[in-house]
């Protein structure tokens, strides 16, 4: 991946920060969104340091529209163009669907749906117009193609199963233009945004229980599959979901 450069939003904690070192490893530079912008300059500074390559921080908030624009312009200013995309940022907003409000649903499609759409299509256009190929990787997740056994989480399986098949779509318009887009579907990972979820008394050993290699994932877990979407490995896959769950759904 040396000499392209890497987005990856929600870069400031879990599966964003291995997402960002999976491209780094990879040799390409990486710019790392998300609204925490001081954890970003943390991890920009360690990356520097490990990979030597190019390492861009930049405090966004990936719902608000300038914002996109803001992250495109200055990665473009200070690094070039933007042609591996990691739509990574998500939220999982639990709540019985018979009570969840317009504003709870409204946030979670802004973010796990909306902002990626959006993303892929400024970086995609800009790449197009330049005739240059491309790679895009959506983090879907396991809840994408059912419903929760765990959880009450309506507007996460709708929005990750919407990002699944947009993967999908926008794959099969844009394979013209050597743009690959690609999905990983996580299973059960201790992230911020699962650890008290899988701390309550009777959830790990449940989702343990659901995945046929027995243990939930590791964060590191997610690199390979980043590695190959991203990279030649991965130069006739595209339109693929791919799980790194355990076995979550193979049964
Ligand atoms: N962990 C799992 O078990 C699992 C399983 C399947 C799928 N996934 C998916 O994997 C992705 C990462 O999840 P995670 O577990 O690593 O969760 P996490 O640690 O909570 O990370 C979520 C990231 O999204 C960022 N974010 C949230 N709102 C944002 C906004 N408006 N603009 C920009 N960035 C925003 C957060 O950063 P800031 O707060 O700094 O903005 C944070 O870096 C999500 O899409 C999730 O659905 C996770």
């Amino acid at each position: 991946m040396r000499g392209h450069i890497g987005l990856v939003t929600g870069a400031s904690s879990g599966l964003g920060v291995e997402c960002a070192k999976a491209l780094a490893i990879g040799g390409a530079d990486v710019v790392l969104a998300a609204r925490r912008g001081e954890r970003l300059q943390t991890l920009a500074g360690e990356m520097r340091k490990e990979y030597g390559v190019r390492v861009l921080p930049i405090a966004a908030d990936i719902t608000v529209e300038a914002d996109l624009e803001r992250i495109i312009s200055h990665s473009v200013a200070q690094l070039g163009e933007i042609d591996i995309l990691v739509n990574n940022a998500g939220i999982a907003p639990t709540g019985r669907a018979e009570r969840i409000s317009r504003q709870v649903w409204d946030d979670a499609i802004a973010l796990n749906l909306t902002a990626p759409m959006f993303l892929s299509q400024k970086i995609a256009a800009r790449l197009i117009e330049r005739g240059k190929p491309g790679r895009i990787i959506n983090i879907t997740s396991v809840l994408g193609q059912g419903a929760s056994a765990v959880y009450r989480l309506a507007p996460y399986t709708a929005s990750k199963a919407g990002l699944a098949n947009l993967t999908r779509q926008l794959a099969v318009e844009w394979a013209q233009y050597g743009i690959n887009v690609n999905a990983i579907s996580p299973g059960w990972i201790p992230t911020e945004a699962t650890e008290g979820g899988i701390a309550k008394p009777g959830n790990r050993e449940k989702m343990e229980s659901l995945t046929p290699l027995g243990r939930l994932g590791l964060p590191e877990e997610i690199r390979g599959a980043v590695i190959f979407l991203a990279s030649a490995a991965g130069s006739y896959v595209t339109g693929s979901v791919l799980a790194v769950d355990g076995g979550y759904t193979a049964w």
